[in-house]
């Protein structure tokens, strides 16, 4: 979805930042490790349905992704509401260990009978494995989980706003309102449930899920020997307190911006430009980012660039 494209989540334990196309090269080696395919139940692909997958992941809008990094290396104190400013190092491929998504769903029973839910089906991914076991992944849930219920109407809106299913569930929402008189008002559609699946065998997400309130759904695994998991208290305080119990400090919201490589490198090029002419320097800036889809913003100039690259080129 489009909702978290300039967005990066920073804390003292990770940075989540957008799922772009400067972290596909790195996402397909790890998609190369038959252990990873096996416990994501993912299939290879090849670097260009990679490239096609992360743009379905941007674009979609029943798709929300992050690529999971270590912390920013700006540290911050993280416990006061000091500024927070990524620099283009910080999501390079050594950086990156891994990635968390949430795959929005409608769901309406087995039988199709039941009132339509919307369902956020996460998945989690730390692909390095000399990262596991150490507290990254637990970090990683929690502060999406934190981003996923503080935005769970813009999340729920860009779904039902473009979802030809989704478009049709709201559609019956509103019916149903109309058919109980409950007015004009629209049925506002929220998260009913939080949900993952997750291989039998695999302990330690089990154990993840279930300490942060996923319980398994059936008495059974499924066919395919997977348990699926539901969380349904979707208060933030919840979260908040688990990021706190975690130690995972200083969780800011920030404006994440690349470019990407091409237009990147045109625009270093300007650099001496800029020293002389700023106002030029932005309109290049600012005509380059509507070509890519984003919406310029306010002082993006002096945030978006690391001011060493400005001042030595
Ligand atoms: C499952 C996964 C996401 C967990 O992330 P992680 O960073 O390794 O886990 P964390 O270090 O945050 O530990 C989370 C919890 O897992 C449990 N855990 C950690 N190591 C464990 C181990 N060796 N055995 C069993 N449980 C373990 C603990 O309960 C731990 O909680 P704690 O912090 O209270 O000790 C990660 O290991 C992974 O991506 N594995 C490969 C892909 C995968 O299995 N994805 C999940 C598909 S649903």
């Amino acid at each position: 979805m489009l909702l978290n494209t300039t967005t990066g989540i920073s804390t003292s334990k990770v940075l989540l930042v957008p799922y772009s196309k400067w972290h596909v090269p790195q996402y397909h080696e790890w998609m190369k490790d038959e252990e990873i395919q096996l416990l994501t139940a993912s299939e290879p692909l090849t670097l260009k349905e990679e490239y096609g997958m992360q743009e379905s992941w941007r674009n979609d809008a029943d798709k929300l992704t992050f690529i999971i990094c270590h912390p920013t290396q700006n540290p911050y104190p993280y416990d006061d509401n000091a500024q927070v400013s990524l620099s283009e190092e910080d999501d390079s491929a050594t950086r990156m260990i891994g990635d968390i998504n949430l795959f929005l769903k409608i769901d309406d029973g087995e039988e199709g009978t039941l009132e339509p839910v919307v369902i956020g089906e996460i998945e989690l991914m730390i692909a390095e494995k000399n990262d596991r076991g150490r507290g990254f992944g637990r970090a990683a849930l929690l502060a999406f989980l934190r981003y996923v219920i503080a935005h769970e109407g813009e999340v729920v809106g860009e779904f039902v706003g473009k979802d030809e299913m989704a478009v049709n569930v709201k559609k019956k929402a509103l019916a149903l309102d109309a058919e109980v008189g409950e007015g004009e008002g629209e049925k506002e559609l929220k998260i009913a449930a939080l949900s993952v699946k997750v291989g039998q065998s695999n302990e330690r997400s089990l154990a993840l899920f279930e300490s942060v309130g996923f319980r398994r759904v059936t008495e059974e695994a499924n066919y395919f020997g997977e348990w699926e998991l539901r969380k349904m208290d979707l208060g933030i305080g919840g979260v908040e307190g688990e990021l706190e119990g975690s130690g995972v400090k200083g969780y800011r919201e920030v404006t994440y911006f690349r470019l990407s490589p091409t237009s990147f490198a045109s625009v270093v090029d300007q650099n001496t430009f800029y020293m002389t002419a700023s106002s030029q320097f932005e309109k290049r800036i600012t005509h380059l980012m509507r070509a890519e889809g984003l919406t310029p913003w306010t002082g993006m100039l002096t945030s978006f660039l690391p001011p060493r690259k400005i001042a030595h080129k």
